[in-house]
């Protein structure tokens, strides 16, 4: 950059790439102006929220009020809300959904268009599965990182590179098993899903396995474990012992917890565990496979 007089007009290519480099990348307005002000809802005007399933239960803040961005000239495309409100009729709803879904294809359709969990406001992608849909192995995961979000697929990053491993250390990899999250929104900064979160996602991921009908699945750590297989043990107590996932069809599927992989990589002197579990998944495949 060349050196400006405190006096001298700054060139204006020097500033734009100042402030690119700072990460402003939006041209708004000279002067500031109030969108909380601008956006505060009349009365009559309040979002139809729907009424909590318990009325005892605590209020929740009301949700922002959409604005209409057709009624503004020039203005950007409507954005989505920035949240929504995680309650039982979300939940019902993805149940609704997820049932009606009769294929993978139909399934992943619903989930995107289904806008009753925050965290798919937050998220870049739907991270709906990677791997083959015909395998006899699915393994679910927590769900997305910031990799796995990025690229809308899930066990992308380091955790993924050691699951691979893992995989290829009993004979298999993504074209032999179906991998999925409970869920497929990355919550921001990586947080822990709430339960609210996990319980409208739930129906989603529940679905899936139904229809991928795996004759093993594994369970990646211990919210898809207390999830699927309805405990609440803890993993290291679940892992290593065959357990039953039961769809809402009644069809029962032996269930593998073991430890997560990014566990492992926090705690190496694990893998072992880990890896007594993979040699159960094997065996029990060949059992459940051989003629
Ligand atoms: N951890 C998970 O549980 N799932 C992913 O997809 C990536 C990391």
């Amino acid at each position: 950059m060349t050196a400006a007089s405190p006096n001298s007009r700054p060139d204006v290519a020097e500033l734009l790439a100042f402030y690119a480099s700072a990460g402003v990348d939006e041209a708004l307005e000279d002067a500031p102006v109030n969108r909380f002000a601008e956006a505060a809802p009349k009365p009559a005007e309040r979002m139809p929220s729907v009424a909590p399933s318990d009325s005892r239960a605590p209020e929740r803040p009301a949700a922002r009020p959409r604005l209409d961005a057709s009624a503004v000239p020039n203005a950007p495309p409507a954005r989505p809300p920035i949240s929504a409100v995680p309650d039982e009729a979300q939940a019902a709803l993805a149940r609704q959904l997820a049932s009606a879904a009769s294929t993978l294809d139909e399934l992943r359709q619903h989930m995107s268009t289904f806008d009753g969990c925050n965290l798919k406001f937050t998220a870049k992608n739907l991270v709906f599965a990677d791997g083959n849909p015909d395998a006899s192995v699915m393994l679910v995961g927590e769900a997305p990182g910031r990799d796995e979000d990025i690229e809308g697929l899930p066990f992308v990053g380091r955790s993924g590179r050691l699951l691979d491993r893992m995989l290829a250390a009993i004979g298999l990899d993504r074209t032999s098993v179906y991998i999925a999250n409970v869920i497929p929104w990355r919550p921001p900064g990586n947080r822990t899903p709430t339960p609210h979160e996990t319980e409208i996602c739930r129906p989603f991921i529940e679905r899936q396995i139904e229809l991928v009908k795996p004759k093993v699945l594994v369970n990646l750590g211990g919210p898809s474990a207390k999830t699927l297989l309805n405990t609440s043990e803890g993993i290291l107590r679940l892992r290593g012992n065959w357990r039953a996932h039961t769809t809402a069809s009644g069809v029962v599927i032996p269930a593998m917890p073991t430890l997560h992989p990014a566990y492992l990589l926090r705690t190496p002197a694990h893998k072992k565990l880990a890896w007594r579990d993979f040699l159960e998944v094997k065996a029990k495949l060949r059992a459940l496979t051989s003629p």
